[in-house]
């Protein structure tokens, strides 16, 4: 298996390779109004790894995924992508660049069918819909939604909408794909199969960065974890270093993921 020969490009111990840094978030703040829900936010992400960002509701990871999205630009700081600066660039030209997000709050197209809300998402790419049509369909099959393609948006259980989402996203190409809390509300085996997906997507080249609340779930598949708490970076490390963190434990982790459910 790849698993077996794949080294954590964050783990020092297991990787002499210069960085590789896909994405650089330099001392991002957003403030709205007087509220400051991103303060000074520095870390990097590798190119090929899986990153997920998580700290307590409210934290300020979906408006940090927003000022790297370009959904609405930084009050100050910088985001690199490739090497370039990207800061403050609208929405389509960093999901051209290869960034595409999900939202927290699914936006399927509820008129459309499945095959048709997935192939909006290649239409950033192609203005063919033979070739839209084309790009759906190895991504209908990637994601588990080819016997469910003429199925109209609105009719689709939760978990569908989600991998809805993720297809849509994934038709764009991107080299990063950020998700957002997309295993909220799953079942065990929803969860499992998004976490495989997730392993597929990075075995394929894709970088993921993950919000998440879920640490079964997150924390076997992650090579590295960025703590936020109140806008502010308070931690980041190995899955296995962030679980024994004081600080960590103290503002966010409490006993959601003890050292029972570490051993599992
Ligand atoms: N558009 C906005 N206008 C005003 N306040 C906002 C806006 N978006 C987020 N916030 C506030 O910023 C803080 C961080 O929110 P958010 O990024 O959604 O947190 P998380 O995703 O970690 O739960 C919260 O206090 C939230 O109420
Ligand atoms: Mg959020």
């Amino acid at each position: 298996m790849a698993d077996a020969v794949r080294v954590n490009p964050y783990n020092p111990a297991e990787n002499s390779k210069p960085v590789d840094e896909l994405l650089k978030i330099q001392n991002i703040t957003k403030k709205f109004g007087s509220l400051v829900a991103n303060e000074d936010v520095t870390f990097s992400i590798h190119h090929g790894s899986i990153v997920s960002l998580i700290g307590p509701n409210g934290a300020g990871k979906t408006t940090l995924f927003n000022s790297i999205s370009g959904y609405y630009p930084p009050t100050s700081g910088k985001v690199y992508f490739e090497g370039k600066d990207i800061t403050g660039k609208p929405a389509y030209e960093i999901c051209k660049l290869g960034i595409t997000r999900t939202f927290q709050v699914v936006k399927t197209l509820k008129e459309m069918t499945v095959e048709e809300n997935i192939m909006t998402g290649a239409f950033l790419h192609t203005g063919s819909r033979r070739q839209a049509q084309k790009d759906a369909a190895a991504i209908l099959e990637m994601t588990g939604l080819s016997d469910k393609k003429g199925i109209k948006g609105g009719s689709l259980t939760i978990i569908d909408k989600k991998r809805v989402e993720i297809a849509r996203a994934l038709a764009t190409k991107p080299k990063l794909l950020m998700l957002d809390e997309c295993m909220a509300g799953l079942n065990q085996t929803e969860i499992k199969d998004v976490m495989n997906l997730c392993l597929r997507l990075r075995d394929e080249g894709i970088t993921l960065l993950i919000v998440e609340h879920i640490m079964e779930a997150i924390m076997p598949i992650s090579d590295w974890i960025v703590v936020l708490n109140a806008g502010k970076k308070i931690a980041e490390g190995l899955p296995q270093d962030i679980v024994d963190n004081e600080e960590v434990i103290k503002a966010y982790l409490g006993d959601r993921y003890n050292a029972e459910s570490k051993k599992s």
